[in-house]
């Protein structure tokens, strides 16, 4: 708790083209819950090493996250907006927790155990303590609530775990976060194999709606959309691929199954999916025009991320301090 507020926070790693599964299942709730919370967002810049970049790439493609976070709505002014590698309160934690996480527990993780599989060329030590990072971020500001999409869960547990066995030895140290995952969107799927989740890394491009796509873009990525057998525009069990599509329409207009259903009754998967492609592009046509607009904008940004770091550095550091005179680390001399 933060004055009257209770704390928000979440972050994206700087890695690929954000997808509208990005947006959907996190980023669209950061922005509504906004002004509810006092927020932390994180451009997660040191989990993205866990995988090779390339500096100069690397370097614009964080820059443009922190650029879009703004674009999708979220006030820098009012709004923690940071970058995770300037704050090294993280990766003290990190440390720190390290010492309080099993390995058996790390071993459990689905997202390592895929990643394992995905990069198995450079399956490094980062890669297995992730969640421990992840960890270090949301409890660094004490948050009461992460808004993520349901891959993320698992992270969320076992960052509840670690804080629960420190607090158990040293008193009350970490708040205990918990998860928000939205009611719609908190899964997006892939377009082209309807029962995978949408990802920045999938090699096939027409799989993903990235959020800086062109209009034409977006629509012929959703006509290209796998869809399932028959041609009524019901949500099945046995219609993956019309069911995402609609968890994608619902989430880009309001409307519900049922008002879907009827409002397509008699209609063949045609004309549905160009509707739901026009619901997104209507969606994200704003976000990239803002976008546009900020690019120009430098030394706003400059000085916003020069504002932000020390507000972060300086309510992660509260924690870090905290935790080392509990764990017994000598005291500085000032
Ligand atoms: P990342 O960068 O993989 O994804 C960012 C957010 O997008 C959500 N997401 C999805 N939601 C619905 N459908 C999809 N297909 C989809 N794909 C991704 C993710 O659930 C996530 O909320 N480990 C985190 C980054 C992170 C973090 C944190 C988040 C680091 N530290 C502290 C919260 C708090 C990650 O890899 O997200």
């Amino acid at each position: 708790m933060l004055g009257e507020k209770k704390i928000l926070y979440s972050g994206m790693q700087a890695t690929g083209n954000l997808t509208l599964g990005n947006y959907l299942g996190a980023m669209k709730n950061w922005v509504s819950l906004n002004e509810e919370y006092e927020c932390f967002y994180g451009v997660m810049d040191l989990h993205s090493l866990t995988v090779r970049q390339t500096p100069a790439e690397f370097r614009k493609r964080a820059r443009s996250l922190y650029t879009l976070y703004v674009a999708a709505g979220l006030d820098p002014e009012k709004n923690c907006i940071y970058f995770q590698s300037h704050v090294p309160a993280h990766a003290e934690l990190a440390w720190l927790l390290n010492c309080f996480t099993y390995m058996g527990e790390l071993n459990r993780m689905t997202q390592f155990k895929d990643k394992s599989a995905k990069h198995a060329d450079n399956i490094n030590a980062g890669l297995f303590t992730y969640p421990v990072l992840m960890a270090a971020d949301i409890l660094l500001y004490q948050a009461d609530v992460v808004p993520v999409g349901v891959d993320q869960m698992q992270h969320l547990e076992i960052t509840r775990d670690i804080a629960e066995r420190f607090n158990h030895i040293y008193g009350d140290v970490f708040t205990i976060p918990e998860a928000y995952v939205g009611k719609v969107g908190a899964k997006v799927m892939s377009l082209q194999e309807p029962t995978k989740k949408m990802s920045k890394s999938d090699e096939n491009t027409n799989a993903s709606i990235y959020l800086l796509d062109d209009a034409d873009t977006i629509i012929r990525k959703f006509k290209r959309a796998v869809t399932d057998s028959g041609n009524e525009i019901l949500y099945a069990q046995d219609k993956p691929g019309i069911c995402n599509l609609m968890d994608i329409y619902t989430a880009t207009t309001g409307k519900s199954k049922e008002e879907i259903e009827k409002e397509f009754d008699g209609k063949g998967y045609g004309e549905f999916k160009l509707a739901v492609g026009e619901a997104v592009v209507s969606v994200l046509k704003p976000i990239q025009d803002r976008m546009k607009e900020l690019e120009q904008e430098k030394s706003y940004i400059d000085s916003m991320i020069k504002a932000n770091d020390e507000k972060a550095q300086y309510f992660a550091n509260k924690t870090l301090r905290k935790v080392q005179k509990k764990l017994g680390l000598t005291e500085r001399i000032r």
